[in-house]
């Protein structure tokens, strides 16, 4: 069964990526969250999707610039201005503690594209060790790089190979970086892609998936999961494709 990761928590109805979202998430029935980390300047795993602080929340400039003390007195309402709850930045170990009360799945995005954020592999794998997360976590990043280090550091972890143009055969490059799943955005999938990943073992999981026919599609092609800002949408088309 396809399973609904909401897209940075909750996305379409609270702040993305704070416990508002994540909590409404859970709430809404989702099998995952898709989260998004950054590293402050000493060294804490923020989540949040932009290097800078500017678009969601009411700071400024680079989160690696800060130290948590201060970016823990932040809001991070975005454009949701009447928020009132679970509106901060959450530290990832927040969000792991939380995880404690569900059964909820987490696909880490390492946000290291753009800044290398050294030591942030190892800060992320030993807080998946520490709760134990070995099975719930998923970490995904655009820098392959940063995935076959993690590979290296932790080969049991599952890796995800997150790309927006029309690899060839994605299902045999994931195999060469030795991940176990590929987050294509959704502009580049066709059914083959699905079949061939599946197939070969290769969990599948596309972003950012709203429309209806493409989440009616990735259900009915049998993919493994999808990442939407809308997972209550999503469970009730899947509820609709597995009761025809
Ligand atoms: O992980 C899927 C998706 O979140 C990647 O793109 O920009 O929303 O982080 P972005
Ligand atoms: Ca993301």
């Amino acid at each position: 069964m396809t399973a609904i990761f909401a897209h940075r928590g909750f996305s379409a109805i609270a702040p993305e990526n704070t416990m508002a979202a994540f909590r409404a998430a859970e709430t809404a029935g989702a099998d995952g969250i898709e989260l998004d980390v950054q590293l402050t300047r000493d060294g804490r795993l923020a989540v949040i999707h932009d290097e800078k602080l500017n678009r969601t929340t009411n700071g400024q400039g680079y989160v690696k610039d800060w130290d948590w003390k201060d970016l823990s007195r932040l809001e991070a309402k975005y454009k949701f201005t009447e928020a009132d709850q679970d509106i901060g930045i959450p530290l990832l170990e927040d969000v792991f503690e939380w995880m404690r009360e569900n059964e909820i799945i987490c696909n880490v995005e390492l946000k290291n594209n753009e800044f290398a954020y050294e030591g942030m592999e190892e800060k992320v794998i030993r807080l998946i060790r520490q709760f134990n997360y070995e099975g719930r976590v998923i970490l995904s990043s655009f820098n392959h790089y940063s995935l076959t280090y993690v590979y290296r550091l932790a080969p049991d972890l599952e890796t995800a190979a997150l790309y927006s143009s029309h690899l060839y055969m994605p299902w045999k490059y994931a195999e060469a970086i030795r991940a176990g799943a590929i987050h294509p955005n959704i502009r580049t999938v066709k059914s083959e892609i699905i079949r061939s990943s599946v197939e070969n073992g290769i969990h599948i999981r596309p972003y950012t998936v709203n429309k209806e026919k493409h989440i009616r599609w990735l259900i009915e092609e049998g993919c493994t999961g999808l990442i939407t800002d809308d997972p209550k949408a999503a469970l009730a088309i899947r509820d609709q494709v597995l009761d025809t």
